[in-house]
């Protein structure tokens, strides 16, 4: 570890698909602050996602769970952190559905252990900062018309969206409480390299290339606000560096389309990238019984983060997928390593024996 580092900042969760993304930009680009990364590994935990920064002297990593409260308590005693970045969570919403369970225990309970351990080591405010990583899901479902602002109420429709929005009230009730430095960012759907194929947007661009049905939920017309990963990175940064204490900020990309015309643009970017006509691929969507609870339309208004930090996305949707896309393409090996063992066995339990509509 590099003492010397001007800010040492915890990041739970670094190995799943945001974390690694985040650290994968930082790590390298702030060389006298030094990361932390703790987490226990999950189906969605991969190291392979942190290749090319897991040698950088100012990155390490560290294998705990954050349900163990005395373990995370030693992790803090241990490294002192200036700052925490909370990505670590239970994140997909039909696992969610199939087993809440978990999503309480990490979500609400891990979270919890975390400010818990803020609360023991920080005697003040001074150079702290608690930043909770959150979803736009907390406000629940939109109708045709309409944004989530920072004063939408909340009103979860899935376990996974309530775990977060307990986690989240949690956070807030810390400032207030104890004047713990904290921030949260509730942000729309991300999409973008390492994405755990199991998400609606790795799960085509892999059954496209692997000739499978793509297995689009109910009609098609739900409406997500997608957002490249790499924006909501920088939007954390720009909130964690410049954002003010106990507030929220949404962060959106401005990018709202219809699950089918997701997947019929991935359809499209594959079978050009592939040299195939478009019907080929297109021909494999397969509309199958909806997810219960299924939010209709998420869209976000971030003008408090771009009007008072001067945040923009910098990617366009379109841009962005084809990037996207050829990532998959060209890390098969990261897919490979990421599907075997116990994601297999979920995978395989519930999905591939799923009605058609
Ligand atoms: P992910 O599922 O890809 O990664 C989660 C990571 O947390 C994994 O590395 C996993 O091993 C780790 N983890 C899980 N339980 C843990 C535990 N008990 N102890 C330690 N580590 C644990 O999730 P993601 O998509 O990268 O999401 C990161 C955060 O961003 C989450 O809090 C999620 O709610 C939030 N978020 C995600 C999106 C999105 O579109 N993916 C959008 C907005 C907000
Ligand atoms: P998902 O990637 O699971 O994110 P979230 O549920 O957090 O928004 O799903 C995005 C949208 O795609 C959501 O409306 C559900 C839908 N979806 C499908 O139609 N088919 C799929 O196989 C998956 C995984 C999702």
């Amino acid at each position: 570890m590099n003492l010397s580092s001007e800010k040492r900042i915890l990041v739970t969760g670094g190995a799943g698909f945001i974390g690694s993304n985040f650290l994968s930009l930082m790590v390298p680009r702030f060389p006298h602050w030094h990361f932390l990364n703790v987490d226990n590994l999950t189906y969605a935990g991969n190291l392979h996602s942190l290749a090319g920064i897991d040698t950088l002297h100012n990155y390490s990593f560290s294998q705990v769970d954050i349900t163990d409260a005395d373990a995370i308590q030693q992790v803090f005693t241990d490294y002192q952190p200036d700052w925490v970045i909370h990505f670590a969570a239970e994140s997909h919403v039909d696992r969610s559905i199939v087993g809440p369970k978990e999503f309480i225990v990490t979500n609400i309970l891990g979270t919890f252990n975390l400010l818990e351990s803020c609360r023991a080591i920080w005697k003040d405010s001074d150079g702290h900062l608690f930043h909770h990583v959150s979803t736009d899901e907390v406000y629940g479902s939109l109708g045709a018309e309409g944004y989530f602002t920072e004063l939408t109420a909340y009103d979860p429709s899935s376990p996974y969206s309530a775990s977060k929005a307990g986690s989240d009230h949690l956070v807030r009730a810390y400032y207030r409480t104890y004047d713990l430095p904290v921030k949260i960012t509730n942000c729309s759907n991300n999409y973008g390299p390492r994405q755990f194929p199991e998400k609606l947007i790795p799960l085509m661009i892999l059954n496209c290339l692997e000739r499978k049905p793509l297995p689009v939920y109910g009609d098609g017309g739900n409406v997500r606000d997608w957002l490249h990963v790499d924006d909501h990175c920088e939007a954390i940064l720009t909130v964690a560096q410049s954002g003010r204490a106990g507030e929220t900020y949404n962060v959106g990309g401005n990018s709202e389309r219809t699950n089918l015309i997701v997947v019929r643009t991935i359809c499209q970017i594959v079978a050009e990238e592939l040299g195939v006509p478009t019907a080929e691929i297109e021909g494999l969507i397969n509309f199958v019984t909806d997810r219960p609870g299924h939010d209709r339309r998420y869209a976000i208004d971030a003008s408090k983060l771009s009007n008072e930090l001067g945040w923009t996305p910098k990617w366009t949707f379109e841009d962005g997928m084809r990037n996207t896309v050829r990532w998959y393409l060209k890390n098969m090996d990261w897919v490979d390593q990421v599907r075997t063992g116990a994601y297999r066995q979920w995978l395989t339990q519930n999905y591939e024996d799923r009605e058609s509509s």
